[in-house]
C-alpha cells in the first residue's frame, strides 16, 4: 500500500493552481444521463471521477476521454443507457453514486441503486433523497440493500420542503425535476457553489431552473434536454486547504484559478487568526505575518464554514496561541483526525460534536493513519509544520479528492514523497 513521507519545517512559497471541483464534477457527470451527449471540461484527475466513469459505463454510457497534463475533458454519450442498476460494488466505493438515482428515474422511469450505507464520518442517511422523489410520484421500495424506484410515465412536479439542509438530496431532487412534468419548487435547499454549478450546467442543457443559489429553487420541467459543453467550477475545498498550508508553514502562497467570491468565507475565518489574506487577480494570496490567534469555528451548510475544511482548520488551530472550540454540526463522527493529531503532539479534547483545541508551540512528526479524505490532508498540513518526518498511511483516501497534491506542494518548497 502506498504511503507519503513528509519532511516539514519549510515555509511554503509559490503559486498553486486549483483544479476542477470534485463536488461539482460528480453531479454534473450524473447529469449526463439526462441527455445524449455532454462534453465536460476542467475535470480533475481523481479516483472519484474514475469511479463515476465506471458507474456511467456500467449503465451503458460511452465515455471519450481527452487527457491534458492537468485536467481531463470528458465526452459522455448516454444515448444508449441499457442498465438501470447501480451495483453495490461501485456504490460502496463512492456515495456520490446515489446521484444517478434522480436522472435514471426521471429519464427512463426506473432505477435501482445500492444503498450507500454509512461511512467513517457518520451514518449519512438517504431518507430525504427518497422522500422528494416519492413526492414527485415515484414508487420506491428498499429491497435487499437496494433503492428500487419506478414511475409510470413521467415524474410530476411538486412542492417539497427539505426537513434538513442536504447537499446530496438537493442535487438528486434538481436532477430529477428538470425532466418532470410541470413545476417543482424545492424549499430549504442547500446553496453550495457546486449546486449552483450543476444548475448552470443543466440550464445550458436547456433546463429551466430559477432561484439558483437560493434556498428556494424552482424548476419548470422539460420534455428533453440538449447536448452541450460545460466547464466545471474550481475546487474551493482544495483552495482552502492550500490557504491553510500557507498559514501553517508560515509561508506565502498565491492560490490561482479560483473565484474569490466562493472562498471569501474561508478567507474571513483565516483573517480572524491574524494571517494576511489578500484577494488577487483570479485568486487569493495568503501570507503568514507572525501571528496565529486561536479562533472558534462551527461547520454549517454554505455560506457557513464547510465541514470539508474542518480537519484542516483544526491542524492550524493546534498551533495557535490560545484555545479554540471547533463545533462539527454536519457529521456526528468527523473527528477521526483528532487521535492522529494528538500523536503528533496536539492538545485536543473531544466532547460530543465539540473539540477543544489548546494551541501548542510545535508538533512533531509521527506515523499516522488517514481515516477519510479531508482528515488525510489535515495530517499532511500538520506534518508540513514540523521539523521532523511524518509517515502518512492509507493515502488512497487522498487520491479521491486532491489532484497532484504532492506536486503542487513540492513546487512551493515542501518535501513530500510517495512510496
Ligand atoms: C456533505 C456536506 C458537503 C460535503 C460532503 C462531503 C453539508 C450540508 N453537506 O454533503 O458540504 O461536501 O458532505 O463531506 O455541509 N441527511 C439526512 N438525510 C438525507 C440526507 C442527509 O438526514 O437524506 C443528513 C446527513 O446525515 C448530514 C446532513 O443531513 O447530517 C447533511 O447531509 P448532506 O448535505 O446530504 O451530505 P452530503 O451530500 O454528503
Amino acid at each position: 500500500m502506498q504511503k507519503l513521507i513528509i519532511h516539514g519545517g519549510k515555509p511554503l512559497k509559490g503559486i498553486i493552481n486549483i483544479s476542477g471541483a470534485k463536488n461539482a464534477v460528480l453531479p454534473i457527470m450524473a447529469a449526463s444521463i439526462l441527455t445524449d451527449k455532454l462534453h465536460i471540461t476542467n475535470v480533475p484527475k481523481l479516483t472519484d471521477v474514475n469511479t463515476m466513469k465506471e458507474l456511467l459505463r456500467s449503465h451503458g454510457a460511452d465515455i471519450e476521454i481527452i487527457e491534458h497534463s492537468d485536467e481531463f475533458e470528458l465526452i459522455i454519450n448516454a444515448a444508449n443507457i441499457n442498465n438501470f442498476t447501480a451495483d453495490y460494488e461501485i456504490v460502496r466505493k463512492m456515495r456520490a453514486s446515489i446521484w444517478v438515482l434522480g436522472p435514471l428515474l426521471s429519464r427512463y422511469g426506473k432505477a435501482k441503486v445500492s444503498l450507500p450505507g454509512g461511512c467513517a464520518i457518520g451514518a449519512r442517511q438517504v431518507d430525504l433523497h427518497i422522500a422528494v422523489l416519492k413526492a414527485m410520484g415515484a414508487t420506491i421500495e428498499i429491497e435487499d440493500g437496494y433503492i428500487n424506484a419506478s414511475i409510470n410515465g413521467r415524474l410530476k412536479g411538486t412542492h417539497f420542503v427539505f426537513d434538513k439542509i442536504s447537499v446530496g438530496a438537493t442535487i438528486n431532487a434538481v436532477l430529477a425535476a428538470v425532466l418532470a412534468d410541470g413545476e417543482t419548487v424545492l424549499f430549504n435547499c442547500a446553496r453550495e457553489p457546486e449546486i449552483i454549478d450543476l444548475c448552470r450546467c443543466l440550464n445550458k442543457m436547456g433546463a429551466n431552473i430559477l432561484g439558483i443559489g437560493t434556498s428556494e429553487i424552482k424548476i419548470i420541467g422539460k420534455d428533453s434536454l440538449n447536448n452541450t459543453s460545460y466547464k466545471v467550477l474550481s475546487d474551493r475545498i482544495e483552495a482552502g486547504t492550500y490557504m491553510f498550508a500557507a498559514a501553517i508553514t508560515k509561508g506565502d502562497i498565491k492560490i490561482c484559478g479560483i473565484d474569490y467570491h466562493i472562498i471569501e468565507n474561508i478567507a474571513l475565518k483565516l483573517m480572524e487568526t491574524g494571517v494576511k489574506v489578500m484577494p488577487i487577480d483570479n485568486g487569493v494570496q495568503v501570507t503568514y505575518v507572525g501571528k496565529l490567534h486561536a479562533v472558534d469555528l462551527e461547520t454549517n451548510p454554505y455560506p457557513g464554514f464547510a465541514t470539508d475544511l474542518q480537519a484542516q482548520f483544526m491542524s492550524l488551530m493546534a498551533l495557535s496561541s490560545g484555545v479554540s472550540m471547533i463545533t462539527e454540526n454536519i457529521f456526528e463522527n468527523r473527528f477521526m483526525h483528532v487521535p492522529e493529531l494528538c500523536r503528533m503532539g496536539a492538545d485536543i479534547t473531544v466532547k460530543g460534536n465539540k473539540a477543544v483545541v489548546r494551541g501548542v508551540e510545535s508538533l512533531k512528526g509521527a506515523e499516522v493513519m488517514a481515516s477519510d479524505l479531508r482528515a488525510s490532508v489535515s495530517l499532511i498540513l500538520a506534518g508540513l509544520s514540523t521539523n521532523s518526518e511524518t509517515v502518512l498511511h492509507r493515502i488512497y483516501h487522498l487520491d479521491r479528492g486532491f489532484q497532484n497534491l504532492e506536486k503542487k506542494l513540492n513546487n512551493c518548497g515542501a518535501s513530500i514523497k510517495r512510496i
